[in-house]
């Protein structure tokens, strides 16, 4: 199923703005090749490529990409390229010095594929910088989904301990060198749980065809979950797993 690039733009700016201190924790040098996996409309992209010699965007979705490379030109931006390449299954023609991933790799699955093309895509002493779902992440906003909709484990998503991913990227040849699990509540914007609910949930509830259902099945889950509205909008219970870890010279 593929994204509406569109909309995910002009509603989902939490996304990538949450995603900004990862790029000065990636820390890009002049000199520096980086990927970025899972890039989605590529602002974060810009944003390392800025810093760096040259920087590859891939996203699994072709709207994804075709809205990147519409944001971001060649023309203006020619250190910036973007391809439609699925994370658990890149190739790389070079290694890079770093890849760096934001808010994609709880939608990865397995994640050991990803994690041995990330450990095959870098060189000798390249990092992987990455924050992702972690374990607990929006448990608040699943359960209540999961209440609303009468289907258990409704848990597509891959939300590791710290352990469990650290173990995971250790067993490819990368050396986790920092680890951090943390509470980051991250306000919804103007669309709120509804917009958040159309954007990441909906896809997973196929058979909730009808737009009349749809609204129904949000407005249950809103007034499950009060303690989401806060200060006048809605706040998602985000638990980010924030990892650096730096593959073994050879
Ligand atoms: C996240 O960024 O944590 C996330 C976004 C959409 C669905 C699930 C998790």
């Amino acid at each position: 199923m593929s994204w509406n690039a569109s909309q995910y733009q002009s509603h989902c700016s939490y996304v990538w703005q949450g995603g900004e201190s990862l790029v000065d924790l990636l820390a890009p040098e002049p000199e520096e090749q980086i990927v970025d996996l899972g890039c989605g409309t590529g602002q974060l992209t810009q944003q390392i490529a800025e810093r760096c010699a040259t920087v590859t965007g891939l996203d699994s979705d072709r709207t994804m990409i075709d809205q990147a490379r519409v944001n971001y030109p060649s023309s203006t931006f020619p250190n910036l390229t973007f391809q439609v390449s699925d994370a658990a299954s890149f190739q790389l023609p070079n290694p890079v010095d770093a890849i760096f991933s934001n808010a994609a790799l709880h939608w990865v699955q397995p994640a050991e594929s990803a994690a041995q093309c990330m450990a095959a895509a870098l060189k000798p002493g390249g990092r992987l910088v990455a924050e992702f779902g972690g374990e607990g992440n929006v448990s608040t906003i699943l359960t209540a989904l999961q209440n609303v909709s009468g289907k258990a484990n409704l848990n597509p998503w891959y939300f590791p301990s710290l352990t469990a991913y650290a173990t995971l990227l250790e067993a490819v040849g990368l050396k986790v060198v920092f680890a951090h699990l943390f509470d980051r509540p991250t306000p919804l914007g103007e669309a709120g749980l509804a917009g958040w609910l159309a954007m990441f949930g909906k896809r997973f509830l196929p058979e909730i065809s009808s737009a009349e259902d749809w609204a129904h099945i949000v407005s249950a889950v809103e007034k499950q979950v009060p303690q989401l509205y806060q200060a006048g909008e809605w706040v998602a219970d985000y638990r980010r797993l924030r990892i650096v870890a730096v593959k073994s010279q050879a």
